[in-house]
């Protein structure tokens, strides 16, 4: 079994991390490969929405942009699960988060029917932390 767990906190070290740090040691503990990825570390962009994850040729499915994220988005839709920890600002998880979530999905998704050409599966975890009263 393979665990990817990231951390989409630019703290490595803080409230995220400790949650994460939790959620690797459980992951461990049931014997599956945990692979840690501070989100801030990399360097990407959100999508790009230049389609060609959509057209019907070899790159349908596939996000055609390669940056740091490429890898990660292949190792992500090879695992058993995901784990994505993230600090609250204003409301909503970090901007590095959302523009995860945007290259994740969009290249799966068909325009078609709405359907996902990914055909796998991935069981999804996601950890919020905030603290504004
Ligand atoms: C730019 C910014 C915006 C924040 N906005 C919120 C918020 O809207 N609501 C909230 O409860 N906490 C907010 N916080 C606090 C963080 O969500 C909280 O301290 C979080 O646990 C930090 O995670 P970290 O230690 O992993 O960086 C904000 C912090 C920052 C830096």
């Amino acid at each position: 079994m393979k665990t990817i767990i990231i951390n989409a906190s630019p703290r490595k070290k803080w409230n995220t991390a400790e949650v994460l740090d939790a959620a690797r040691k459980g992951a461990e503990s049931v014997g599956s490969e945990v692979e840690y990825v501070n989100l801030y570390d990399l360097v990407f962009k959100g999508c790009r929405s230049c389609l060609i994850c959509k057209r019907k040729d070899k790159t349908k499915g596939k996000c055609y942009w390669k940056d740091d994220l490429s890898p990660l988005i292949e190792k992500i839709f090879d695992s058993d699960a995901l784990i994505i920890g993230s600090p609250i600002y204003f409301g909503q998880p970090t901007s590095e988060f959302r523009a995860l979530v945007e290259r994740l999905i969009f290249c799966i998704m068909s325009y078609d029917d709405g359907s996902s050409y990914y055909t796998g599966k991935v069981n999804v975890g996601i950890f919020y932390t905030m603290n504004a009263p």
